[in-house]
């Protein structure tokens, strides 16, 4: 990274107000809270109120962000929106989260799917960006509506999954602390691009456009292959992790919190044997929303500050995976 490289200047997140609790699952499919508590660490979920969008929950923790930080929307120059859950297939939902927030027309906007993975990646992308000198503020939001792609009569995948939006705004470090350069200190992203049917939405893109047919076959809902994806999940976020550590020369006992993407908590209870660190080092939130895809870092990295677990100074591991199957790990010294 060059000098030039931003530091997170807010954070903010957002969750819809229904709480949706692993006991009213088993009125509609064959399931218990015992099963989904057991095998995923997962006690509820919020889910998106009727009419809410993704851009809706984008914009409430975008505005947390900014207030944080204490930055003007007409200032932001960058917004990158990891989702796999856009209002419309076309166009980006970033084009209508700026006309929400006020951001200046100046403002390049896009989406970015990395599916699970994408808050990383569009984090990466960010910095890199803002780093080049041709941008000054960045707004990154990870926003997923993750009920509307759920088949809600498919047991395994339904309990799993939940509705929110995460943000954090990017910028310059303007009150320096010490000589350490704080902010990105490194990435290690990749894909498993062999994997793709092993967590997909088959249809309703160009290989199989919408139809009565497809929509009849439920083909427009999230398709996993669960026990693949844990295996595979475990052995790309330790492979990140490791990487990335020794990439950067910083051993584990430096890391002061590492906040896992929150898939289910025996992955994360698995990296945490893997890399031989105690679970209290890690952040954890599942049991209350679940799995929100590429919102569920930027949530946990908000509560995880707001909580007082990320001080000046800190470095934090971040690391995900995701459909695709993407994965990756981020170092952030704060
Ligand atoms: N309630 C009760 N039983 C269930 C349920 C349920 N909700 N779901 C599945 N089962 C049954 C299965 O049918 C199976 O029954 P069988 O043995 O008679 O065939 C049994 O439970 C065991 O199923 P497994 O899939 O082997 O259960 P496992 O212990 O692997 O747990 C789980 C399943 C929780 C899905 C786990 O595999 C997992 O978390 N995988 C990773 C998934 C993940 O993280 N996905 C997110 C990816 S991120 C993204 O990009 C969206």
């Amino acid at each position: 990274m060059s000098p030039r490289s931003p530091i997170i200047l807010g954070t903010g997140s957002y969750a819809p107000e229904r709480v949706l609790a692993n006991e009213e699952f088993s009125r509609s499919v064959d399931t218990s809270d015992e099963w989904i508590r057991t095998r995923s660490g997962i006690r509820e979920r919020r889910i998106a109120a009727p009419g809410e969008s993704t851009s809706d929950m984008a914009v409430h923790a975008a505005r947390r962000a900014l207030a944080d930080a204490r930055v003007s929307a007409a200032d932001v120059d960058l917004l990158v929106v990891a989702t796999i859950t856009p209002d419309l297939p076309m166009p980006a939902v970033a084009c209508i989260i700026q006309h929400k927030l006020g951001l200046p027309t100046a403002a390049a906007c896009f989406d970015l799917n990395a599916a699970c993975s994408g808050f990383l990646y569009a984090l990466d992308t960010a910095c890199a960006m803002l780093a080049s000198g041709r941008y000054h503020r960045a707004l990154v939001i990870g926003a997923e509506k993750l009920s509307a792609v759920v088949d809600w009569k498919d047991r395994a995948t339904c309990v799993l999954f939940g509705d929110g939006a995460g943000a954090v705004v990017l910028g310059p470090d303007l009150e320096p602390v010490g000589s350490q350069r704080r902010g990105l200190l490194g990435t290690r992203l990749g894909t498993y691009g062999d994997s793709v049917e092993l967590l997909c939405i088959p249809g309703g893109g160009s290989s199989m456009p919408p139809s009565a047919k497809s929509v009849a076959a439920g083909s427009h809902f999230i398709k996993m292959k669960g026990r693949e994806v844990f295996k595979m999940a475990v052995r790309a976020m330790e492979e990140a992790a490791r990487d990335l550590l020794e990439q950067q020369g910083v051993n584990t006992n430096q890391i002061a919190l590492v906040i896992p993407h929150q898939a289910n908590l025996r992955i994360i209870e698995a990296i945490a044997q893997y890399l031989e660190l105690p679970m209290d080092r890690f952040f954890i939130n599942l049991d209350r929303y679940g799995n929100t895809s590429a919102a569920s870092i930027p949530i946990a990295l908000d509560e995880a500050r707001r909580a007082g677990r990320v001080k000046t100074g800190d470095i934090i591991l971040l690391v995900a995976f995701g459909a695709g199957l993407t994965y990756g790990s981020a170092l952030v010294r704060w």
